[in-house]
């Protein structure tokens, strides 16, 4: 029922050159993959080269942040229109490298993700804990704040358009991924905490990936849970054969 999404996210890494390389590379090895839909994410300035190189493939290209407002006076930044102009279908926000490294807010957050659904793009909405919150505790009220706040004021019909991204900080380039126990936990909590702000409809059918060390040889451990529809994926995106081979989870 919920198409799996296995996304790569490249964050700061690969020049325009480098990203062309990796997605001709990348697409005869799944260009057979028709049940998952798969989603890349370089950097801004690779983004309408990459967008080019994909347009004869089904693979689908996001960005890894924006900017909400639609134009203006905001020096440096991205509107969701100019995203979609570059070629991209998709785009990350609330990535914990932004929430912690910006400082971005629930609140901001959530006008990105506002923004982003208007102008017609499909939205990777990612939220996670950090240890300390998970060892005291508070990681369920974490996954709500961050869902009840960031998710504010959207109607279920637009939540057709978003897929949410647990990511546990403490799992995200560490090389410690969450068990499949614990990510399923995650997981059934999110679904529940969805059914709670929109209906139970959208819970079942809004795809939640898994994110942090998702590698070649733990994917298939977390694809087999019932509440994990597919993998949000940093380090083992930036190779092809790593990569594809994810994307052919349990084969
Ligand atoms: O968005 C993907 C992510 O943060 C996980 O990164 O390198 O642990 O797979 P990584």
């Amino acid at each position: 029922m919920r198409r799996p999404v296995i996304a790569g996210n490249w964050k700061l890494n690969k020049t325009i050159g480098e990203s062309l390389d990796l997605v001709r590379s990348l697409k005869p090895l799944v260009a057979e993959v028709t049940e998952v839909e798969i989603v890349v994410a370089p950097v801004y300035t690779a983004l309408a080269a990459v967008a080019a190189e994909l347009a004869d493939s089904g693979i689908r290209l996001a960005a890894q942040n924006c900017y909400p407002e639609p134009s203006g006076a905001f020096t440096g930044e991205v509107s969701p229109a100019l995203l979609k102009d570059a070629g991209c279908s998709h785009c990350i926000v609330g990535h914990s490298e932004r929430r912690q490294l910006f400082g971005e807010t629930d609140a901001f957050i959530n006008a990105k993700t506002t923004s982003l659904l208007r102008a017609g793009l499909q939205v990777i909405f990612c939220i996670g804990e950090t240890l300390e919150e998970r060892e005291s505790g508070q990681m369920f009220d974490v996954l709500s704040t961050q869902v009840r706040e960031g998710l504010k004021d959207l109607t279920a019909q637009q939540m057709n358009n978003l897929i949410v991204a647990y990511e546990p900080v403490w799992a995200i380039g560490t090389g410690k991924t969450a068990s499949n126990e614990q990510a399923e936990e995650a997981h059934a909590f999110i679904r529940g905490l969805l059914q709670g702000c929109f209906d139970q409809e959208t819970a079942a059918t809004t795809r939640i990936l898994y994110g942090g060390s998702v590698k070649p040889d733990n994917v298939d451990g977390l694809m087999a849970q019932d509440d994990i529809d597919g993998t949000l994926v940093g380090g083992a995106s930036l190779k092809a054969e790593d990569f594809a081979r994810i994307v052919k989870f349990g084969k």
